[in-house]
């Protein structure tokens, strides 16, 4: 993960930005709702975490998100703590309807959704599942903006061949995995700071669609399916502005809070799973004591 330096006029300009430490008591609840919305379960600097669960639609009250980056389960039988990862296919769209539903409800108009999931299912029968989940996306009232393809060189998922060296049922399998790119009302930023760092470089690596870095090793986070930090951080550079708030309704080892908050964005957490929601409490205050202890010594 690189760090650019944006330049001078736009350094002061970030120093004037005020990150307000209350701003969940003013953005997320709602003083005058009978319903409470959640309770911060911990937060430092720019990050905060909530565990509870993305299909309460009163875990929050307000439109609050700029920027959702987040990486659902993908029901393939990982054995997460506290949610069933083998349901029935129907079920799983109908699960994925629910919280891309509240989630439309939780961001801005001018709000965008860049979700990350499979193009295919192979395991217990093949199935359409970037497909399907764009289409209900859509149905919700996401508008479709474009798709990211991430190159993960993941061949893993090389497992089968089917009918090897012969054309009576061969497997194909794409090491791949999708980023769609979705919005709620309008595609062009009208609210924010204005503010972007990303360099010219990136900005023009990275608007091509095809993103190749690794995935992360699940041993290194203590987490059964963690995403890199390489990929919020490019759409978070790519896709907000400095003191954007930045969501993930399934957060896990806190990967997007983390990147948020070390980038100048306010990063949000939700995860149904206590332990995910202390193990994302000990790595957002690790790294962001490291990189706050950085600043300070280079002045
Ligand atoms: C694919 S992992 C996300 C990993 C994350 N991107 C990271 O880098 O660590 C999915 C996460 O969703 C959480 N989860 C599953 N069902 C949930 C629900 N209904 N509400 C909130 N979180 C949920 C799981 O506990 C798990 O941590």
């Amino acid at each position: 993960m690189k760090n650019h330096k944006p330049t001078k006029y736009r350094q002061s300009k970030i120093k004037k930005l005020h990150f307000n430490n209350s701003f969940t008591k003013n953005l997320i609840t709602d003083s005058t709702a009978k319903t409470k919305s959640l309770k911060p379960f911990f937060s430092f600097n720019n990050a905060y975490l909530y565990k509870g669960d993305v299909l309460n639609s009163s875990s929050f009250l307000k439109e609050f998100c700029d920027l959702i980056v987040t990486s659902p389960p993908y029901n393939v039988g990982i054995e997460y703590n506290s949610n069933n990862d083998v349901l029935t296919y129907d079920d799983y769209l109908k699960f994925t309807h629910k919280w891309l539903l509240n989630c439309y409800k939780w961001s801005k108009n001018s709000g965008r959704l860049l979700l990350n999931i499979p193009l295919d299912k192979n395991k217990g029968g093949q199935k359409s599942v970037g497909a399907d989940i764009t289409a209900i996306a859509q149905k919700v009232g996401w508008k479709y903006h474009s798709t990211i393809v991430w190159n993960e060189g993941n061949i893993s998922r090389r497992t089968a061949w089917g009918s090897f060296m012969s054309a009576s049922a061969p497997y194909v399998i794409a090491p791949v995995e999708l980023i769609l790119v979705l919005y709620k009302e309008c595609w062009k930023k009208i609210d924010g700071s204005k503010i972007s760092d990303i360099s010219k470089k990136d900005f023009m690596d990275w608007t091509n669609g095809l993103w190749t870095f690794n995935g992360e090793s699940k041993k290194r986070i203590g987490h059964p399916a963690p995403f890199p930090k390489e990929l919020p951080y490019r759409v978070i550079k790519l896709f907000s502005y400095i003191g954007d708030i930045v969501f993930d309704p399934f957060s896990g080892s806190g990967t997007t809070a983390l990147v948020a908050a070390l980038n100048k964005r306010i990063g949000i957490g939700l995860d149904i799973d206590n332990q995910y929601c202390e193990l994302a409490k000990r790595r957002i205050l690790h790294e962001l004591n490291t990189f706050n202890f950085q600043e300070a010594k280079n002045g």
